[in-house]
């Protein structure tokens, strides 16, 4: 007999098939891993306290000791820094904070002789206020040409000095500017579903549309193999300017009902960028769609074949740490996923939420708050560190790609302590403080454990001070260290590619009870990786004949358990052949 408490896993087990493999020659995005880079923060060559590209150039090795595929960076070119750099006012120019356009060709040139990829950033839904249309646009009378490239309206009422809409901005606030004409008198207003110095473009415009392909072309000319779309889903607008009402909504809520998100004219954008994308050739430059869309048959039509490559599946990124949960966040994304024949893109982290190894900590059925500040409730960092490796260890086997933020693999928390002064996401403005905003997420990175600002330069500065938990988890202190994050991300990237786990079949496993999640992956050759994940409170135990490859934390040996149990919170990857 086994121990009572623990619940043993019937072999050979009952699986069932919900997504077939893949051909072994996919091209090479239908499963790649793709690093993060939040330029401010990852490395600073200068010391001015500001990550930029010469510093990212020179500490790209780390991204092939972890065994990533690719890197994708978030805006470096020419900005205010209004919202770091998603502001752009010069979309074909670097910013002098972050170096020069030769800097950016060192970079790509750089990560390919490493053998990645290199995807960058691009922001289509709106301008700086900085950039020279919108400037041009001030300056000229309401009806022109260069008003027309933005959303200019005049306002409501007598004298117009009601917006024209009740549409609210993501950033707090209205989502209309009222602006000064040329003659001193008070004029139209122009639509920004950010922060104010971040007006939206009008994507009826030709000559919108023609810059940006220009633009596409001038990053694809120097070398990048894709991007990353921002704001994917917020291009048109229902061209009525319907009034709306309700704060411009999560996830949850069916996205297409509000009158400027998800909207069916952005998908013919979309078909011409695919097509300019391959006419590149190969192997192939990918679009990745940042677009919060639900429900998931809505964002699979970003997917089609002839649009993205790859949308972020923020579906699964909102799960709450419940087997149920997870498992019917797989099921919907991978079964809408094959429907037109794309791949899921799993994400656990990014610049603009918590990082996963706070919000696992938090209590699950509590709120997501923006932010985190000293006088919040505290995340439990050492459940939230469990909890997210596991998490990682769920994700990294699941097929299809996947996006990993700069630092999880260190196992970095959320600075849940920032004091007010220090914060830079305009949220914290525009909503005088009640949301803090993302700021805790985007803190330099650590490289050397008590270094000067932790080895993110030699001078010591740095644009957000790093929270004190930053120094034992540096790249430097992690390195060949049995168990730790960095080794435990090494591990499971060699594994994933080695046995081809993005490219597998997954067969759900039953009779484990609903708090485990079980997956067989079998490779496009056949070999067979079976995935655990113990949400319950007890110890379950791993099937004899299945051989641990890796685990995301300790395996308690138990009793007369062959290969050990598997405790809570924690998950697992076995050979089954
Ligand atoms: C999404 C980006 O990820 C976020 O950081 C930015 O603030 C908004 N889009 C606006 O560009
Ligand atoms: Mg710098």
């Amino acid at each position: 007999m086994s121990d009572p408490t623990t619940t043993a896993a019937a072999a050979p087990f009952a699986t069932q098939e919900i997504h077939a493999a893949q051909p072994a020659d996919s091209p090479w995005w239908r499963d790649a891993v793709i690093y993060q880079i939040y330029p401010r923060s990852w490395a600073d060559g200068d010391g001015d306290g500001i990550g930029d590209l010469p510093g990212i150039t020179s500490r790209l090795d780390h991204l092939r000791d972890l065994g990533v595929d690719a890197v994708w960076l978030s805006p470096f070119y020419r900005s205010p820094q209004r919202d770091a750099g998603y502001d752009v006012a010069d979309h074909r120019d670097v910013d002098p904070l972050f170096g020069t356009l030769a800097d950016a060709d060192a970079m790509v040139a750089r990560a390919h002789e490493l053998g990645l990829r290199v995807v960058v950033d691009l922001v289509p839904n709106h301008t700086s206020s900085d950039h020279a249309w919108f400037q041009q646009a001030l300056a000229a009378a309401p009806g022109s040409p260069q008003r027309e490239r933005y959303i200019f309206r005049d306002g409501l009422g007598e004298d117009g000095s009601l917006p024209p809409t009740d549409w609210q901005a993501n950033f707090g606030g209205g989502a209309w500017t009222r602006v000064t004409e040329a003659d001193g008198t008070p004029g139209q207003w122009y639509l920004h579903l950010f922060d104010p110095s971040q007006p939206d473009l009008n994507w009826d415009d030709a000559r919108v549309r023609e810059d940006f392909e220009t633009t596409l072309r001038f990053w694809l000319d120097r070398g990048v193999d894709g991007f990353r779309v921002d704001v994917a889903h917020g291009l048109v607008k229902d061209p009525t300017f319907p009034p709306f009402g309700k704060h411009p909504g999560g996830l949850m809520e069916v996205t297409h009902e509000a009158p400027y998100w998800d909207q069916d004219g952005v998908h013919e954008i979309y078909r011409g960028w695919r097509a300019l994308l391959d006419s590149y050739g190969t192997p192939e430059r990918i679009l990745c769609a940042e677009a919060w869309v639900n429900p998931a048959d809505r964002l699979a039509r970003y997917v089609r074949p002839d649009e993205f490559h790859q949308a972020f599946n923020f579906d699964f990124l909102e799960t709450r740490w419940r087997a149920t949960d997870l498992r019917e966040a797989v099921r919907r994304s991978l079964a809408a996923n094959d429907s037109v024949g794309a791949v899921s893109t799993w994400v656990l982290s990014n610049h603009d939420v918590l990082r996963h190894a706070s919000r696992f900590g938090l209590p699950v059925d509590g709120a997501r708050p923006n932010g985190i500040g000293p006088d919040d409730p505290q995340p439990d960092a050492e459940l939230g560190l469990r909890r997210a490796r596991a998490a990682t260890t769920l994700m990294l086997a699941l097929p299809g790609g996947a996006y990993v933020y700069q630092g999880e693999e260190l196992g970095l928390p959320e600075h849940t302590s920032l004091p007010g002064e220090v914060r830079q996401d305009p949220t914290y403005r525009r909503t005088d403080g009640v949301e803090l905003g993302r700021d805790g997420c985007r803190v330099p990175m650590p490289w050397t454990k008590g270094a000067p600002a932790l080895g993110f330069n030699d001078t010591g500065a740095a644009w957000l001070p790093q929270p004190e938990a930053y120094s034992d988890l540096a790249v430097d202190a992690q390195t060949g260290v049995a168990g730790s994050t960095l080794e435990l991300y090494r591990a499971l990237l060699a594994l994933r590619r080695e046995r081809r786990l993005g490219l597998a079949s997954l067969a759900e496993v039953h009779g484990l009870g609903d708090d485990v999640i079980g997956y067989v992956l079998t490779a496009p050759d056949g070999t067979r990786t079976l995935v655990l994940a113990n949400l319950s409170s007890e110890p379950v135990a791993i099937p004899a004949q299945a051989d641990v490859l890796v685990a995301s934390g300790e395996l308690v040996a138990s009793g007369e358990l062959v290969d050990g149990s598997l405790p809570t919170d924690t998950a697992v990857w076995a050979r089954l052949d």
